[in-house]
């Protein structure tokens, strides 16, 4: 489809023996020209006929003496390759082809262009290696590749007295940094984000006195962290993160006064984040997550005025967060999941007003829930789940940015607040394992964005509220463990994308509803554990979407086995044990899909059918009625 889009750029060129003799570079240009291709829309202006120099065509620049000084193509969506023929562009000082489609590698001739300045080849497709002798570019001051599929390694004899940034980020470079690299003094920026770089940091980075930028995250770099970076005086910003980085952070970095953003992140550093670090007032964004850093946050951390983002998850840190954390900042982001803090939440936390993610969970945190939390109308994620919090849960203000809140596996207590339903866009809440009382707020109805609801293993009671059928959106509810009761509302049929519906040990009476053959994606189905009466409805036969789980054991269900039930041909695991059940078990025989089934303690009879005979014995066992064929012996 694409080449449908594209045609060959005609090239006007009316051979002029005076002309061409007079201008070589237009020759050059015109001959570069004829292997690219433009989409359809464009085509270049270069015309020979028109001019005797390519001074005014488009992307061209040329000195006072009409030498083309620049080309600048950059955006023009030109595919096709970039020739040879730019070697005889003696005087070009820049050439932009950024954000082009160029494919096949880089000429070696562009080394023959020894007043480059500036080289971006940025966002092209381009292949192969970089020309071997980049080092003929003594001038070049800018020089990026970012985002093509080049490979090999990084020249060692890249030429950089005066090169300012070089770009290398998203290749597919390997082996060693040069540590040459080290003598491009007047380098502000190196990146090589994202490629396959291998071998250590060069400690000679640390010559670097003006690199302000220093990108080399995503690669395979290993080792330790020189000391020598310490010395990298207008670091701004550091991202060493996603490499096999091993060993302490140096305390040298400490001496980075200007860094504003220090990613570390998913590496195997241990040890403490040094004392100087936290100290660094410019320090915007910390991000160490997945290490195996420990130690404790000195109280330097809350007097960090520019803090913003500080992402601590998945390493050991300990001790009690400082209570004035947030005061004296405006924090956005703060991540310290799966740590082992101890202490109480910092009361103000949200004070700057700016916070979207606050996530402590699985930590070992106690103490209240600060009614910052529920006061903090920016909240777009909240993880407090899995500590040993105690409590009410504060109310919520109106929020329409709160989408995800865990506060799960703690030990809260008290109602679930009305206000929750202030929290328009909330698409997830997971309130479950907690000491939570009193009834299901009808205002949860107002949760319209709500997929899933975990309110599991608390002591909430009182009926299942009518409102919920306004979560239409809901696909997975488990309000299990509680001392719910009524009927099973009819309301949840609105309830269409349910797949996972958990209503299991509460107090819920009546029969099994006949709608359920209306939740046509229902996976997984679990009402055991509850009080429910009379037959299992044929109409369950019809919920052919079940396939994890059905699991109506220990109700007081009685009746024969509808015969319908063989329609739950995908069911893995069915759970009808405890029951008053009679009859025959023949309408589980065509169940292919049975893995576990447990139909123990009813009053079944006959013989079992042949198919389900390899499952555990226990799973038929008390049921005095029933055989295994040739049934001369009862089970
Ligand atoms: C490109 O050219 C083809 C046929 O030559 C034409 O069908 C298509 O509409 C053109 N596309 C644009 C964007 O002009
Ligand atoms: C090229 O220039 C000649 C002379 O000015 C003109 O006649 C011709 O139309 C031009 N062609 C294009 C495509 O601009
Ligand atoms: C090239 O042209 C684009 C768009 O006209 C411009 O944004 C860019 O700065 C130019 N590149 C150089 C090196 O001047
Ligand atoms: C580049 O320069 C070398 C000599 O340094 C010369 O042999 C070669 O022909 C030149 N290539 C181009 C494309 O100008
Ligand atoms: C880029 O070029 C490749 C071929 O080299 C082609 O398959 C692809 O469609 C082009 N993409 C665009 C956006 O022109
Ligand atoms: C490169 O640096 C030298 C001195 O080190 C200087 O004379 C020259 O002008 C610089 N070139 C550019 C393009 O900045
Ligand atoms: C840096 O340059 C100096 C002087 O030219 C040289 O002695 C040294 O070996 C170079 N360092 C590296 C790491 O290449
Ligand atoms: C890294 O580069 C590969 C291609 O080389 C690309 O598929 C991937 O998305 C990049 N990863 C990131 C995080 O940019
Ligand atoms: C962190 O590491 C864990 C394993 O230790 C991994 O599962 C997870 O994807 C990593 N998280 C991130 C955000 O990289
Ligand atoms: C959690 O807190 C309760 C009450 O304060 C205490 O009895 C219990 O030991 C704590 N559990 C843990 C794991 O710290
Ligand atoms: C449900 O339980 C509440 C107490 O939690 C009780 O007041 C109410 O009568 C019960 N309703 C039914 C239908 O049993
Ligand atoms: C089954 O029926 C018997 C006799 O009616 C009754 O005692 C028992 O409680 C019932 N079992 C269940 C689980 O309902």
């Amino acid at each position: 489809m694409p080449t449908f889009f594209f045609f060959f750029i005609t090239i006007f060129l009316v051979f002029s023996s005076s002309v061409l003799s007079l201008n070589p570079e237009i020759e050059s240009l015109l001959s570069l020209a004829n292997s690219f291709t433009l989409p359809n829309s464009s085509h270049l202006n270069w015309n020979s006929s028109s001019s005797s120099t390519p001074c005014q065509w488009e992307g061209i620049e040329c000195d006072n003496n009409h030498r083309v000084i620049s080309l600048n193509l950059s955006g023009y969506e030109i595919s096709g390759q970039f020739g040879p023929e730019i070697g005889q562009l003696s005087f070009i000082k820049t050439i932009d082809f950024g954000f082009n489609n160029l494919s096949g590698s880089i000429p070696n001739e562009i080394t023959n262009c020894t007043q480059l300045e500036y080289l971006d080849f940025s966002t092209n497709s381009l292949t192969g290696k970089l020309p071997e002798n980049l080092g003929n570019l003594r001038n070049l001051v800018y020089f990026s590749v970012f985002s093509n599929g080049l490979s090999g390694s990084i020249p060692s004899s890249l030429n950089c007295k005066n090169l300012t940034l070089l770009d290398l980020s998203c290749n597919h470079f390997s082996g060693e940094i040069p540590p040459g690299l080290g003598n491009c003094s007047r380098l502000s920026s190196l990146s090589a984000i994202n490629n396959s770089l291998t071998g250590h940091i060069p400690p000679s980075f640390g010559l670097l006195s003006e690199l302000s930028y220093l990108y080399i995250s995503e690669n395979r770099l290993s080792g330790r962290i020189p000391r020598e970076l310490g010395k990298c005086r207008s670091l701004t910003s550091l991202f060493l993160n996603s490499n096999h980085l091993e060993g302490e952070i140096p305390s040298e970095l400490g001496m980075l006064s200007k860094l504003s953003t220090l990613q570390l992140h998913e590496n195997s550093l241990s040890g403490e984040i040094p004392i100087g670090i936290w100290k660094i007032q410019s320090l915007a964004a910390l991000e160490v997550y997945n290490n195996s850093l420990s130690g404790e946050l000195p109280v330097e951390i809350t007097e960090l005025k520019h803090l913003k983002n500080i992402s601590l998850f998945r390493n050991h840190f300990s001790g009690v967060i400082p209570q004035t954390l947030g005061i004296n900042s405006s924090l956005e982001k703060l991540d310290f999941t799966h740590n082992t803090f101890s202490g109480e939440i910092p009361p103000n936390l949200c004070y700057g007003k700016q916070l979207s993610l606050l996530m402590l969970g699985s930590n070992r945190l106690h103490g209240s829930i600060p009614s910052d939390v529920g006061n903090c109308s920016t909240l777009e994620r909240l993880r407090l789940g899995q500590n040993n919090l105690t409590g009410f849960i504060p109310n919520f203000v109106s929020n329409s940015n709160l989408n995800f809140m865990d506060i799960s596996d703690t030990n809260i207590e008290g109602p679930i607040p009305s206000s929750l339903g202030n929290c328009l866009n909330l698409g997830s809440i997971n309130l479950s394992s907690n000491k939570l009382t009193g009834p299901i707020p009808a205002e949860l109805g107002n949760l319209v964005e709500l997929q899933t609801l975990d309110l599991s293993g608390n002591q909430i009671h009182g009926s299942l509220p009518s409102e919920i059928s306004k979560l239409v959106k809901l696909y997975s509810l488990n309000i299990g463990f509680n001392s719910l009761n009524g009927t099973i509302p009819s309301s949840l049929r609105s309830l269409k994308q349910l797949s996972t519906l958990i209503l299991s040990e509460n107090q819920f009476t009546g029969d099994i509803p006949n709608f359920l053959p209306e939740l046509e994606r229902l996976l997984e189905l679990q009402l055991g554990g509850n009080q429910l009466r009379g037959n299992i409805p044929s109409s369950l036969g019809q919920v052919k979407s079940l396939t994890y789980v059905l699991n109506l054991r220990g109700n007081g269900l009685t009746g024969q086995l509808p015969p319908e039930l063989e329609g739950l041909s995908m069911l893995q695991r069915l759970d009808i044990s405890r029951n008053n059940l009679t009859g025959s078990l023949e309408a589980l025989g065509k169940l292919n899909s049975l893995i576990q089934v447990n139909v123990s303690h009813n009053l079944f009879q006959g013989p079992i059918p042949a198919s389900l005979l390899k499952l555990s014995n226990s799973s038929f066992i008390g049921n005095p009625g029933l055989c295994a064929p040739p049934c001369k012996q009862l089970l």
